[in-house]
């Protein structure tokens, strides 16, 4: 499995950490920035992270930002994309089982990295559930 991961300025320790995490668990990481800490607009990566998974060049992305927020809402503007913010392992394992989220976003500036971690693995291990939550998202895109 090949998982895009990006971050800004505020989520790249958190981001220079958790790929090697995910390599050693077996994942395939393509890393689209950003690779310093130096301050940088958080459009600039999540657009190429967004185009990536969208074409299945990656079958899945992470982002984090210090909210979460400009990542969210900068993947969200693509129509194959459905970024879920999760602060906590219950959301991160709903954000998948409910929303069937193809980027998984975190708040950098808000949680721990042992809970970046946390979050990361639920999300990854979860299944979607289908049913219901298949129907709510099939009514999601614009008409
Ligand atoms: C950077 O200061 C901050 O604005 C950014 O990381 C993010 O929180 C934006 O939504």
């Amino acid at each position: 499995m090949k998982i895009g991961i990006c971050s800004d300025h505020a989520g790249y320790d958190y981001k220079s950490r958790l790929v090697p995490y995910l390599q050693k668990k077996g994942y395939e990481v393509v890393d689209f920035g950003t690779d310093s800490t130096d301050s940088m607009d958080y459009p600039d990566v999540a657009h190429p992270l967004a185009e990536a998974v969208e074409k299945g060049a990656v079958d899945c992305g992470i982002a984090m930002c210090g909210t979460g927020n400009g990542m969210a809402l900068t993947l969200n503007k693509h129509q194959g994309i459905r970024a879920g913010l999760a602060w906590g392992t219950e959301i991160g394992r709903l954000v998948k089982a409910h929303n069937n989220a193809n980027v998984l976003v975190m708040p950098a500036r808000f949680i721990s990295y042992r809970m970046v971690q946390a979050i990361t693995k639920t999300w990854l291990d979860t299944p979607f559930e289908g049913g219901r939550h298949q129907r709510r998202i099939d009514k999601v895109p614009c008409r």
